[in-house]
């Protein structure tokens, strides 16, 4: 894993101006501190607003349903309710912060391969009738459900480009998709279309093509065979962000993914499960320096937030954010970031060149708004960090209680 970009002085002035939305310089981060206390996440609304319109225009006639495991807040969710998108829930978390928005059940896919029997009715019980399945067993268990539901088969296209492959632990081979689709037929079990997951943060839209055009064939010999036609294709995630630059513009990146939908048959209703893409530039972590000391030829600062809290990305995510030092002076020097805790796992950064920080001074990451405070613990009873939210919806009561609203 290639190390974090890091910044300081006039870098760090430099990228912090360049910030969609927090452009400023050290100071301003030290008032938020001073008023909200440290580490905070710094979550903005309007970067959510931007980034589906974004998506949703390079990809028309798609149904985006955002995946709440990304980023499950209901600033987050609320602001894309008001957006007209769509949501891809998991579990019965996901569903009660739906219910507890009133979001309608009509607008969501439930898209966990693997559900109990309770799982399932709860989610009937909201109202959600469109599920995944991959396998025969997870089939045999809509028997009971089968005049309510209608189910999509998930397909594995493994891809080890891909930062993290999904295709490991769920989807069924393409090889089986036919012999699944007749044990379906034959329990009289509705399945309306195929969907995959190519993983997230894709280097590039190949392996979202090659998905596409495998199902295309599988709908192609249904239709062909005169048997019930599939009428959904749904493309998962993976839209990748740029943690450090190496990107394409979202754009460039579903240029190859509207041309081969545009080869499906009219009629198709195409769905995507975007995480990542719509979350990540939405959070921007603040964290203070409470420590430091000098060992061997490197200065060790340690922080208020680590692997353990905003930034377990790091380990389960396998994600690097970029980091800012505004405060840092001086001469650089080898120099290591660490978490608050115990454990010698927690550290953010090693080996990276950083002018001197005094405690107090503050580090500062964009793009930490996907898989950072979603999976945050509380190890060593430390508190999650603080998320101050800005420009969500003006109805929405924020009640959760590490969540602030600032504007
Ligand atoms: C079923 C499913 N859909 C959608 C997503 C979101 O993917 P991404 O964040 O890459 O857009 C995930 C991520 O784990 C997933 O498991």
């Amino acid at each position: 894993m290639s190390p974090p970009a890091a910044f300081d002085g006039p870098a760090a002035d430099r990228a912090l101006a360049a910030h969609p939305t927090l452009g400023g310089s050290g100071s301003d981060w030290h008032t938020l501190v001073e008023q909200y206390g440290s580490p905070l996440l710094l979550l903005d609304c309007d970067v959510i607003r931007r980034q589906y319109r974004k998506l949703a225009q390079a990809l028309p006639d798609v149904d985006l349903h955002y995946a709440i495991k990304a980023l499950p807040s209901k600033a987050v969710i609320a602001t894309l309710a008001e957006e007209g998108c769509g949501f891809d829930i998991a579990t019965n978390g996901e569903i009660t912060l739906l219910e507890e928005l009133f979001v309608g059940a009509r607008r969501t896919i439930h898209t966990h391969p693997i559900k109990r029997d309770a799982d399932i009715r709860r989610a009937l019980r909201y109202g959600c009738t469109t599920f995944v399945v991959d396998n025969i067993d997870e089939l045999e268990k809509f028997l009971p459900y089968r005049h309510r539901v209608g189910l999509l088969l998930r397909v594995s296209f493994p891809n080890p480009s891909a930062r993290v492959d999904l295709s490991r632990k769920f989807g069924c081979a393409i090889e089986d998709v036919h012999e699944l689709l007749a044990a379906a037929d034959a329990r009289r079990i509705h399945v309306k279309g195929l969907s995959f997951h190519v993983g997230s943060q894709v280097p590039d839209a190949s392996a979202h093509v090659l998905a596409i055009e495998r199902c295309a064939e599988v709908m192609a010999t249904r239709r062909r065979d005169a048997v019930a036609p599939l009428s959904i294709i749904d493309i998962g995630g993976g839209f990748p962000v740029s943690y450090d630059g190496n990107v394409d513009d979202i754009e460039l990146f579903c240029a190859p993914i509207r041309q081969a939908l545009a080869e499906l048959p009219p009629r198709v209703r195409i769905l995507a499960e975007p995480g990542r893409y719509i979350a990540a530039p939405s959070m921007t972590c603040v964290t203070t320096v409470v420590g430091r000391a000098q060992r061997g030829s490197r200065i060790w600062y340690y922080l208020d937030d680590g692997v353990y809290n905003s930034f377990s990305g790091q380990i389960f995510d396998h994600t690097r954010y970029p980091l800012i030092a505004p405060d840092a002076k001086g001469e650089v020097r080898p120099s290591v970031l660490a978490g608050p805790t115990c454990d010698s796992i927690d550290v953010i950064a090693e080996d990276i060149m950083l002018g001197e920080m005094e405690i107090g001074d503050v580090i500062v990451a964009p793009m930490m708004g996907a898989y950072t405070a979603a999976t945050a613990t509380t190890f060593n009873s430390l508190p999650k960090t603080t998320i101050l939210t800005m420009a969500a919806p003006v109805t929405l009561e924020l009640e959760d209680s590490n969540v602030v609203r600032i504007a």
